[in-house]
Order: C-alpha cells, then structure tokens, then sequence
C-alpha cells in the first residue's frame, strides 16, 4: 500500500511516500531557526513558511521515491492536534492533490502518526493488543494504553508543560537556544547531576495518575536565581553543565516514577511499549525507558532514526497504513478538516 503522506501541524512542512511500513522518502522542512528568536513557534509565521515550502516538500518526497503520484493507493494527512492555520496549508494541499487524481485521502491523529513511528522499516504488520503507548514531545506528554488501534485509556498526561516543553525553558534560561531539549541533553552529559537541588514533582500523588513540570520550572528559575544573588559570576560554563544534568536527571525521573507507579499497580498483561516524540531521540531517556520496560516484562519499541521522533509525514503515512488495514475509515476529501485539539480516544 502506497501513501502520499503530509504534516504541516507544527513547525515542520514535511511529506514522504511510504509503502506499507517502508520509507521510500521523508522530507523535513524546518522552521525551527526562523521561530527561534521568538523563543517559541509563532503560527502566524509557520502558516507562512508552511504556504511558501509545501509544494516544494511534496515534490521532492515524491520525487525521491521514485515513484509517480498515479500509482500510489492513497494520501494520508495530519488533521490534528497541531496549530490551527499550520494544519489547514497541509490538509488543503492533500485534498487538492486526493481530488485531482481520484485518491482516497486518510485523516491522521498526529499522536497516532507519534505513537507507531517505531514501526517505521519494521517487520511487524499485525499490532498486538492491547499494548503501551507513550508520547513525549514539545507539544504532548501522554502514556496510554492501547486496547485496538483507535480506542485508548490514557493513563497519564500532564496537566501544565509537556516534557519537551520543559526541557525548552530550562535551555532557554540557560541561554541555550532553541528548541533546547537536544542542546540540554548534550550539557548535561558533562554535568553531575547531584551538584544542585531540585525537588521531584508530586512525590506521594503518584496516584493522581499526572505528569506536571510548571512547578519544576519555577523551582529551576528561583535555583538559578538564588545562586546569582550570592554569585556575580553564577552560572559558570561547569554550573550549566551541573543545572542541565539537574534538570534533566529530575524531569526524567519523574517520568519514570509516574510510569512506574501505573505499571504496578495494573494487572493487564501487555507486551509492547511504543515510545515516540522528539523527546524520545534522548539517549539517558531511552536507557530509562527501557530499564523501566525491563522490569516490566515489556518490549521497548523506538523510532529508528533521530529523524523519526520528532515530527515527520512518514510516521502519518505508516499510522495511515495501519488505519486502512486494520478497516479503520478512508475518507472523501471533503469530509475532512481539521481538529487542533484533537484527542486519542
Ligand atoms: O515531536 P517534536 O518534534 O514536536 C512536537 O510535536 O512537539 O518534539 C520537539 C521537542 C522539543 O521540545 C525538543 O526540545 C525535544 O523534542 N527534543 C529533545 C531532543 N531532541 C528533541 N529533547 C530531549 N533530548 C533530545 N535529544
């Protein structure tokens, strides 16, 4: 099955051609350094870029394939959740397209599209139900169960900042840049995380099944405060090194210490945990991950590339392969809009 797949949820213009779980092509057009000296992603401005890039973008993906747009079976594209007037450039695009060569045209949960980029160039066709899903990005921080494709429980989520989020703030008050997470991760391999003290979100609520980092942001801003009032030179290039390895040793800890806690005290026997989202090309996050799934007796599924967790159309293209064949919707073209806030349900 071959699909014309498009994400414009955010600030990446991107389409590929897959062909079951195979990339034939995934091109990725960032705006990442054209938001950053917003310090975030401005909607106007990724409506803009989405507009002037998409069609290059689709070109290229289908270009790189080697393959014509007669021959594929269908396009597949992100309606949500994502920015408003980012979602529309994509979805316009792929319904002209659908509507010009008579193609059925998929409409793609971007979490979906997050939560089975591990199967990305995989041998596993048939999924097995139910299983453990979780997404950690800019946008979402969520674990949930899967008991089909298209029916969830979500066992987590965070009711503030998602996990990427956070790591983007600490960066930014470190003066790191941005999107910071990767910069963060690469700081504090250098760092000792013990050298400052920062609490662990909600220890002893672990039963409110929640993540939460605004309160670990502020905590991180008043830390780095303090230490300015008592030091005129505070932070030093080493004190970086310490507060991202703090930082990062903390939010990831909490992370696993909220999984952990739903793990035990759920009797579902599962086999496969599917991570995916920007956050999950973090090597420390990983070895944590799959620690935690050890003990579990679970299997730990990754996107294989970096490339793959943070956004990307291949990863919808192969979600839309999973919806046709497991008889989930094909839609008309004109049945299709967008939905920013949608949710798994
Ligand atoms: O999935 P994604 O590209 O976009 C959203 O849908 O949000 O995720 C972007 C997030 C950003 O917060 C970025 O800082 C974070 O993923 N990220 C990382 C790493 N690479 C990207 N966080 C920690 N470690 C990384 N290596």
């Amino acid at each position: 099955m071959k699909i014309l797949a498009i994400d414009t949820s955010c600030d990446e213009t991107a389409a590929a051609i897959t062909e079951n779980t195979r990339i034939l092509s995934n091109v990725i057009w960032s705006q990442a350094s054209a938001h950053a000296k917003f310090g975030g992603v401005m909607p106007s401005l990724a409506q803009r870029m989405h507009e002037e890039r998409i069609d290059w973008v689709i070109e290229q993906a289908i270009k790189r394939s080697k393959l014509k747009i007669q021959n594929l079976d269908y396009l597949a594209v992100t309606i949500g959740p994502g920015l408003s007037i980012a979602l529309g450039v994509g979805i316009d695009r792929a319904r002209k397209l659908a509507e010009k060569y008579g193609k059925p045209l998929i409409a793609v949960n971007h979490l979906e599209g997050h939560l089975l980029s591990p199967l990305a160039n995989s041998d596993i066709l048939n999924l097995k139900f139910p299983n453990l899903g979780l997404v950690i990005s800019g946008g979402n921080t969520i674990f949930i169960k899967m008991n089909q494709l298209g029916s969830y429980e979500i066992l987590a989520q965070t009711t503030d900042d998602a996990l990427g989020e956070a790591l983007d703030k600490a960066a930014r008050m470190l003066g790191l840049g941005y999107p910071g997470g990767a910069i963060l991760e690469k700081l504090a391999r250098l760092g000792n995380p013990k050298k400052f003290s920062l609490p662990i979100p909600l220890i002893g609520q672990e039963n409110r099944q929640i993540f939460s980092y605004s309160g670990l942001k502020t905590s991180f801003y008043r830390l780095i405060e303090a230490n300015k009032l008592k030091d005129l030179h505070f932070p030093s290039k080493h004190d970086v090194y310490d507060l991202a390895a703090t930082f990062q040793n903390v939010a990831f800890t909490h992370l696993i210490r909220i999984i952990s806690y739903i793990l035990k005290n759920d009797d579902t026997t599962y086999r496969d945990f599917f991570v995916g989202g920007g956050v999950s090309a973090n090597i420390e996050i990983r070895k944590r991950l799959r620690n935690l799934a050890k003990e579990n007796g679970l299997q730990t599924h990754f996107p294989y590339t970096q490339r793959l967790c943070g956004d990307n159309a291949a990863m919808i293209g192969i979600a839309g392969y999973f919806y046709v064949t497991t008889g989930n919707l094909t839609k008309n073209p004109k049945e299709i809009d967008r939905d920013p806030n949608l949710k798994l349900s």
